[in-house]
């Protein structure tokens, strides 16, 4: 029993000192090692080399799916129709406009075209969960040069000049297109922010903007 304790001990202990021995480019002794070489479908590319990765393959993959293939490869047999270019993503068909998940089209009015942009009306409904969503958004993205109240009056204020008060008169009657428009291409000193915020996100700033300034 003594013996069995011992031999169970050193074996534990030297599987554990060959585990450690991970580092660089050996990834040491792995176990399951196909939960950590998942074979993913890569959007721009397929790896058709059915050799990629022989060296490191564990997947026996059966012989009716990717018989013969090893661990990277990727082609995709369901999508073969895009093979010729070499991606997994479809193209789509021509002529073809993307949509958000709300539908919408992109928003392509250039920057110098803010006239235009201002007579476009909101999307959105005037709900308190839209004002609600729209103050966390003014707080995150806007607050910190307009101020919280949109007086002009934010942290950046108190170094730089020029940065519009959104209360003043000036400003009164910019409709929620006007504001959309400014957040997606900015204006003057104020940077474009399309970027960063959705269209959806953009609107509802816009309404609270509007909020703001009863
Ligand atoms: C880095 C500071 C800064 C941030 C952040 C910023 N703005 Fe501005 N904003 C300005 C400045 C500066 C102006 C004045 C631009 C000019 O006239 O040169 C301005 C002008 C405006 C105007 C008036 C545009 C016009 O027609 O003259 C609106 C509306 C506006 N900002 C809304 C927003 C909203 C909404 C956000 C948040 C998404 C935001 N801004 C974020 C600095 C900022």
């Amino acid at each position: 029993m003594k013996l069995l304790r011992h031999i169970f001990l050193f074996g534990s202990l030297g599987t554990l000192a060959m585990a450690c021995g991970a580092g660089g480019d050996d990834q040491g002794t792995e176990y399951a090692p196909n939960m950590y070489h998942s074979v993913a479908y890569e959007p721009y590319t397929q790896i058709t080399d059915p050799e990629a990765g022989a060296w490191l393959t564990s997947i026996e993959y059966s012989e009716s799916e990717m018989p013969g293939h090893a661990e990277f490869y990727n082609s995709n047999t369901l999508n073969a129709a895009v093979m010729n270019v070499n991606m997994n993503m479809r193209t789509p068909p021509a002529n073809t406009v993307p949509r958000n998940k709300q539908g919408w089209l992109p928003y392509r009015l250039p920057k110098d075209s803010l006239e235009i942009g201002a007579k476009r009306k909101s999307p959105l409904d005037s709900t308190a969960q839209v004002l609600a969503d729209g103050k966390v958004l003014y707080e995150s993205y806007c607050q910190h040069c307009h101020g919280a109240k949109g007086a002009g009056d934010g942290k950046v204020a108190d170094k730089y000049a020029g940065i519009a008060n959104l209360k003043g008169d000036a400003y009164k009657n910019i409709t929620e297109g006007h504001i959309f428009h400014v957040i997606t291409h900015g204006k003057g000193l104020m940077w474009a922010h399309g970027s960063q915020i959705s269209p959806e996100d953009r609107w509802k700033i816009a309404k609270y903007v509007k909020a703001l300034q009863k």
